[in-house]
């Protein structure tokens, strides 16, 4: 083999290369606190040498790690009398990879009073302008547009945030929106029960072309299963009550990464007259295996919430290796909020009548096989486990092939009932009882066009406002139109995208024809936004992405006269009209 002579220019190179796969493990190792890393390698390539303990002063790293850097960079560094420098030639690569740069001071201040911010500021009061109005019984008070500006401003100077995936959980405030406008290289999601909510985020994520795209949860009954051990930090405004915090804390920790370094931050004070309420949120708190890094008072403003001086902090906790089994034990309470019916002061209702009701529909004969689901403690089977046992969260197991199941489903979101069922539960019959929003969410009819979605697999009937009735269908009675929705209900455990392609090239087959993955993932693309899928389950798309998910599943699909001889040329399948 040829030698390569090692000229200085050669070396220069490989000194370089290797230096990119340094920093690039390092912030692979180091996740949200790379940024504490860029810090330290950027005084490492300042003009004089710096010793270890104005290193650790510097950056606030731990002398620990310091030195663990240090060792790793040992091949790049001068090491001095007074302290290490990286080598003059690689100093313009490391304050290129360690983005000097764009360093800001660590803390929680508030931005400086220059135009950027004021810039920001003015943008976040036109998003916030068209919210929809609030929800009294889902606790909405909205942050100020200001508010939401710090937040961005503290999470982009104190975490590293490039190539992170930050979750917010519930986003009235329209964070996620004031972050990517700061910072557009993270990946941010947000979850939320208001399908309104999600629309407006949705929207200007789109206009704006931020990196944002949403879930649909409603937190009681489930982390949507695309994010579970998938984020690196939570946000959340959650409702202030020790139920609600508990149920967003645990939701959240559920969809951290199982590595160190993520972080939980919410926001939340009491009364001051009220501090064995605050001491109660403290406690659920340690109770979830959360350490608490902060408490900041006074950062987060509201129009509104009054009763804690329209003011509260921000609490930045870090798991510790017990906060996962710790939050799996604390999920699925359902009065969580302040006020209304579902305040966790609320005297507790009586939910044995549901029940009984649903047992009505179901023939004595069938009892055996029959399996009740609830979101009450007495409730032999949980929602919340069921959600959490099911594909797509889990390998399944608790609902038995063939049952029927009755589910009461007045405590959380209505579309449970067909969230349920584009899980492809393996049940004979399912019977949900629904709360009267089913009505005003028009749920309650055949017309909906998720029910369309959901025909592909189940019969459906509908009693009144309020009790939906599904049957399961053998595969030989749906009609060709609903064979590609079939075929990705039929495949509950596989992400939307891959399913509904191979759905498509399923279908091209059956028409005689061959169409490649690539085309088909074409065809996709050319009805739904691709982006608006992407990693997601089809049980946990916003109403909207599954309005346009089923209209394009169920287009008209005119199947082309049978090809009689093996194809060899590769030709597309009748594509998918895009409705408007
Ligand atoms: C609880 S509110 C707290 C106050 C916040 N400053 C605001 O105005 O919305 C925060 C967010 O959580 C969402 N939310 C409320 N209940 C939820 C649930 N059960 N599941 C998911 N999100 C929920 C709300 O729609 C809202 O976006």
């Amino acid at each position: 083999m040829e030698r390569v002579p090692e000229t200085d220019a050669y070396r220069g190179v490989a000194d370089d290369d290797a230096l990119v796969r340094l920093v690039d493990e390092l912030s692979t190792e180091h996740g949200l606190e790379f940024i504490t890393t860029r810090r330290l390698l950027c005084l490492l390539a300042g003009t004089r040498p710096t010793d270890v303990a104005s290193l650790v002063r510097g950056t606030g790293a731990s002398r620990r790690r310091v030195e663990e850097v240090l060792a790793r960079l040992t091949d790049h560094l001068d090491d001095t009398a007074d302290g290490y420098r990286v080598r003059p030639s690689a100093v313009p690569t490391l304050r290129r990879l360690a983005r000097c740069d764009a360093l800001l001071p660590a803390g929680f201040t508030d931005p400086p009073p220059d135009r950027r911010w004021t810039q920001l500021r003015e943008r976040m009061r036109v998003a916030a302008a068209g919210l929809p109005p609030s929800v009294w019984r889902l606790d909405h008070v909205p942050a100020t547009a200001d508010t939401a500006v710090r937040r961005a401003y503290a999470l982009w100077a104190n975490y590293e945030l490039a190539g992170n995936h930050v979750l917010c959980l519930g986003d009235h405030d329209l964070t996620s929106i004031a972050l990517t406008l700061v910072s557009p290289e993270v990946a941010v999601t947000v979850v939320d029960i208001d399908e309104r909510i999600l629309d407006h985020i949705a929207t200007l994520a789109d206009d704006w072309r931020l990196p944002v795209r949403c879930a649909f949860a409603d937190l009681r009954a489930e982390l949507p299963p695309s994010l579970r051990d998938g984020v690196d930090l939570v946000f959340t405004d959650p409702p202030y009550t020790p139920a609600g915090i508990e149920l967003f804390l645990a939701r959240g920790v559920g969809a951290l990464r199982r590595r160190r370094g993520g972080r939980v931050l919410f926001c939340y004070s009491h009364n001051e007259r009220q501090p064995a309420r605050g001491l109660e949120v403290q406690n659920v708190v340690s109770g979830l295996h959360l350490a608490v890094e902060g408490v900041l008072p006074r950062f987060n403003a509201f129009d509104g919430a009054e009763s804690i001086g329209s003011h509260s902090a921000l609490w930045i906790c870090q798991p510790t290796a017990n906060a996962w089994p710790a939050a799996e034990r604390r999920t699925g309470a359902v009065a969580i909020y302040t006020r209304g019916r579902q305040a966790e002061e609320t005297a507790a209702r009586p939910v044995a009548s549901v029940p009984a009701r649903l047992r009505g529909y179901v023939p004595l004969d069938e009892g055996a096989a029959v399996q009740l689901v609830g979101t009450g403690d007495g409730a032999p089977l949980s929602l919340d486990t069921l959600l959490r046992t099911e594909p797509p969260a889990g390998q399944g197991g608790l609902v038995r092939p063939g049952a029927v199941l009755l589910a009461d489903l007045t405590e959380v979101h209505p579309s449970y009932a067909y969230r349920l069922l584009l899980r492809g539960l393996p049940v004979r019959r399912a019977v949900f009882a629904v709360s009267a929003q089913a009505r005003k969410l028009g749920l309650h009819a055949a017309d909906h066009p998720v029910w369309r979605l959901v025909a592909a697999k189940y019969r459906l009937g509908f009693d009144g406002a309020d009790v939906i009735d599904a049957t399961a269908s053998p595969i030989e009675e749906v009609p060709e139109e609903l064979r590609t929705a079939r075929y990705v209900l039929d495949h509950p455990k596989a992400r939307l995208a891959g399913a509904w392609r191979e759905a498509l090239v399923a279908q091209a087959r059956r028409q005689g024809r061959v169409l490649v993955k690539n085309q088909a993932r074409q065809l996709i693309a050319a009805s739904v936004d691709p982006r608006s899928i992407e990693d997601r389950y089809l049980c946990e798309l916003p109403e909207r992405v599954l309005g346009a998910v089923a209209r394009a599943m169920l287009a008209a699909v005119a199947v082309p006269e049978p090809v009689s001889e093996p194809v060899s040329d590769i030709v597309p399948a009748q594509p998918i009209v895009k409705h408007s």
